[in-house]
């Protein structure tokens, strides 16, 4: 395959999420910031990435995580400055990094200026149209204009001492704005060219199927999301975000909870989306046949489009990886599923995950590492009185939230706090045993995940087959993934992956290119390995 054209980088990308609160602390207050990033970016070079996604590092009162943007011209003051950010963004670019930022169009935080506005103003003032305020049901207006639940478990209405209520479809702190305001749109179009301007290559768009509501809020029956997801007037909004971002070659990356896969789609034809997140696959089990449908869907819902599919194993809101993997049910975006307790055998989950990382970045398309996965890291348990995602308390404290993947990154086995950068107890503590997982200890460790992660991500960059193009299924076993990644004999990609419990064969090759583990003596693949060879 011919080297990525550089227009089109995206369609091949590898992709790595940053967290910023939690990747390296620059200025040792326990919290991850850009100056901590800065100061790691030849690790991120050296990993070999060619784009980074930042979630939200705006000023935020990080009621969910920085998902509440109080301004998006400001970097939060714990993480840095806007020169700083600057700064990133071109110093990743001069190490051949681009730089994706995530915006939120779906809220905005209850401390931004619209929203402060708004409820000094009053009903019936044109700075509430911003957002949703209606008056309540019932004879006093004691209850919430509609029924729809929200997307952390609890209620999507809150009243303000006036007697309205206004719309949150996450948590009070995220007033949801009202999209059929020419002034929404404006803003973030005019939103989009600051930070494009800025050297941003991507926009990651945080909820981007929940943004426009039906104008009468209707009550919602069971299983009814018509009202809130999906609208077809969305088309129309990315329409014109696509017209800005063409104006700088910029890419467009929903965060689409769309199930449907023709309505997924939709999304993205040419002048819509450029990509979008394919959930479908994080959420199937370590199954061939599971695993196999979600390529076949995906690949076959994306062709009309002309879009490339993307590969996600793992991200800020889900279990991570190696944790799921090794659990009995490791279906991966149920939230509902999310229990204290659950078990897991990390040996297993460790073994298929980096069976996983081999399958995914095999696929065609763009593939999302996220920080830490090419550590191995497990789910942390964190201590009731240190949780601090709003899930976790909305849930009535039953789920314990998504704090487990966010844990600080242990860089160095043996400074404090893992290396992560720390002078005083980090933001979420680490678990006992983080150490071990040190990049440094990993880097010098040729059988480690960071190991298998720097070597997949060389190969994968520098050898053809890989990326954007065309796939082809290989016969084999049942229980078996096998597929070779050009259309011609010469020198293609073949990728295995067993998932049955007896050892496979190799199909027919010229060398081994890379193995997740050890082949047995009779050089078959045993089983939970995966195998990159050479046609
Ligand atoms: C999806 C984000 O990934 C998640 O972290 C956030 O809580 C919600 N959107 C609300 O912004």
């Amino acid at each position: 395959m011919a080297a990525p054209n550089p227009d089109t980088w995206w369609r091949s990308a590898a992709i790595y999420q940053v967290y910023v609160r939690s990747f390296a602390d620059g200025d040792g207050n326990g919290t991850g910031d850009l100056a901590g990033v800065r100061a790691r970016l030849p690790y991120l070079a050296e990993l070999g990435v060619d784009a980074l996604w930042f979630n939200p590092w705006y000023l935020s009162p990080m009621a969910d995580g920085g998902y509440d943007v109080a301004d998006y011209r400001a970097i939060d003051p714990a993480f840095g400055t806007l020169a700083e950010a600057e700064k990133l963004i071109s110093e990743a670019r001069e190490l051949g990094i681009r730089t994706i930022v995530d915006i939120v169009p779906n809220h905005v935080s209850d401390q931004h200026v619209w929203f402060r506005a708004a409820l000094a103003a009053g009903p019936g003032s044109p700075e509430r149209e911003l957002f949703h305020f209606r008056p309540g049901r019932g004879e006093n207006g004691e209850l919430p204009p509609n029924n729809w639940p929200s997307q952390f478990s609890g209620n999507t209405w809150t009243r303000v001492p006036d007697g309205e209520w206004y719309l949150h479809l996450f948590t009070p702190e995220q007033p949801d704005l009202n999209w059929a305001h020419p002034a929404v749109r404006q803003e973030h179009e005019d939103l989009l060219r600051f930070w494009f301007e800025r050297g941003a290559a991507g926009v990651r768009i945080d909820s981007a199927a929940l943004v426009v509501k039906d104008p009468d809020l209707p009550d919602a029956a069971d299983d009814d999301t018509t009202p809130y997801v999906d609208r077809d007037e969305l088309h129309d909004v990315y329409r014109s975000w696509r017209a800005v971002a063409d104006e700088f070659d910029g890419v467009l990356i929903g965060e689409l909870w769309v199930p449907d896969p023709d309505r997924f789609a939709r999304y993205l034809r040419p002048d819509e989306l450029h990509t979008a997140f394919n959930f479908d696959f994080l959420a199937r089990s370590w199954d061939a046949a599971e695993l196999r449908a979600s390529i076949d869907t995906t690949l076959a819902y994306h062709a009309p489009v002309g879009a490339p599919a993307t590969w996600v194993l793992c991200n800020h809101d889900v279990t991570r990886t190696v944790t799921r993997y090794g659990r009995a049910d490791d279906t991966g975006f149920d939230f509902a599923k999310k229990r204290f307790g659950t078990p897991t055998d990390l040996d297993l989950g460790t073994r298929r995950a980096r069976a996983a990382a081999l399958l995914s970045l095999a696929l065609p398309g763009a593939v999302y590492v996220y920080q830490g996965e090419e550590l191995g890291l497990p789910e942390a348990d964190i201590p009731l009185d240190r949780i601090e995602d709003p899930m976790h308390f909305r849930s009535g404290g039953t789920d314990p939230g998504r704090d487990g993947c966010r844990v600080p990154l242990p860089w160095s086995a043996d400074a404090p706090y893992a290396g992560f950068g720390a002078q005083t107890e980090p933001w979420l503590p680490q678990p006992e045993g983080w150490a071990a997982y040190a990049a440094d200890r990993q880097a010098a460790d040729p059988d480690s995940m960071l190991s298998l992660y720097r070597a997949a991500l060389e190969i994968r960059r520098s050898g053809p087959g890989f990326g954007d193009g065309p796939l082809t299924w290989l016969p084999s076993e049942p229980g078996v993934l096998s597929f070779t990644r050009t259309d011609g004999p010469a020198d293609g990609l073949i990728c295995v992956v067993n998932l049955a419990e007896a050892p496979a064969g190799l199909p027919g090759h010229t060398s081994v290119l890379l193995t997740s583990g050890p082949l047995d003596d009779e050089g078959r693949l045993p089983r939970d390995t995966a195998a990159w060879l050479r046609a």
